[in-house]
């Protein structure tokens, strides 16, 4: 059994990324504690410090944050881009790079990114960027993580559970199941991989 800190834990994609942790101890946290274990802010790197500092002793980390702006690319602001690089792309990288210094030898990482830069879709140019430039993060950083430690992304289409808020943006997606999402978090968790991209598409 491991101890994992899994961030984003009352989110859809944080409730799917639970089903496939039942094996382990699973310790939550969130932007507003609400249900969950700790309270913390991806965005803020004194935040995600005390939160490792406070766990003290853990062997993974799960994120599923990375909030996201939409809007086309000719009306995004600068400031709608800064809220989505600053989440979805330097959260987690802060993540991993205040993290490696807390998480245990041979520990794992494991980030979010989405469908969507992948399969394009109208209003969500900030949301596959950051995705691409997170899948390119862990591929590249696996090389650089000390003491074995390993770094994966999970890019999963639209869950099924998220289809009645997504679903009108996303015509001819095939949603899938948390369960199938879930798969993917304990590969990676569980498994030997690192620097690897786990696609989860119908
Ligand atoms: N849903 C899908 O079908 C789907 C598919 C592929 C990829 N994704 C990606 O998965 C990620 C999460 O999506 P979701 O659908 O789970 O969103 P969600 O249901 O809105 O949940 C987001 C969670 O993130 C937390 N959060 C927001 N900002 C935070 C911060 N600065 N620090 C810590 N926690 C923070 C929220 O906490 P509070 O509740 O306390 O505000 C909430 O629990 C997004 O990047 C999305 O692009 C989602």
């Amino acid at each position: 059994m491991k101890t994992v800190i899994l961030i984003g834990a009352n989110g859809k994609m944080g409730k799917a990324a639970l089903t496939g942790l039942g094996k382990h101890k699973v310790i939550t946290a969130g932007r507003s504690k609400d249900g969950c274990d700790y309270q913390v802010d991806i965005t803020s790197e004194e935040s995600l410090r005390k939160l490792f500092k406070e766990v003290g002793h853990f062997d993974a980390v799960v994120n599923t944050v990375g909030v996201c702006e939409y809007a086309t690319f000719e009306e995004m602001t600068e400031a709608q881009w800064m809220t989505t690089v600053m989440s979805k792309m330097m959260g987690q990288i802060n993540i991993v790079r205040i993290g490696q210094e807390y998480i245990a030898d041979k520990g794992s990482f494991t980030l979010i990114t989405g469908i969507l830069n992948l399969k394009p879709i109208p209003f969500a140019i900030a949301d596959a960027t950051t995705s691409g430039a997170i899948d390119t993060f862990v591929k590249c950083v696996a090389f650089e993580m000390p003491r074995g430690i390993r770094v994966n992304s999970v890019n999963p289409t639209v869950l099924a559970e998220a289809w009645d808020v997504y679903g009108d943006m996303m015509p001819g997606f095939q949603p899938v199941p948390s369960a199938l999402v879930g798969k993917a978090f304990e590969r990676s968790v569980d498994g030997f991989i690192t620097g690897q991209v786990i696609l989860v598409d119908a």
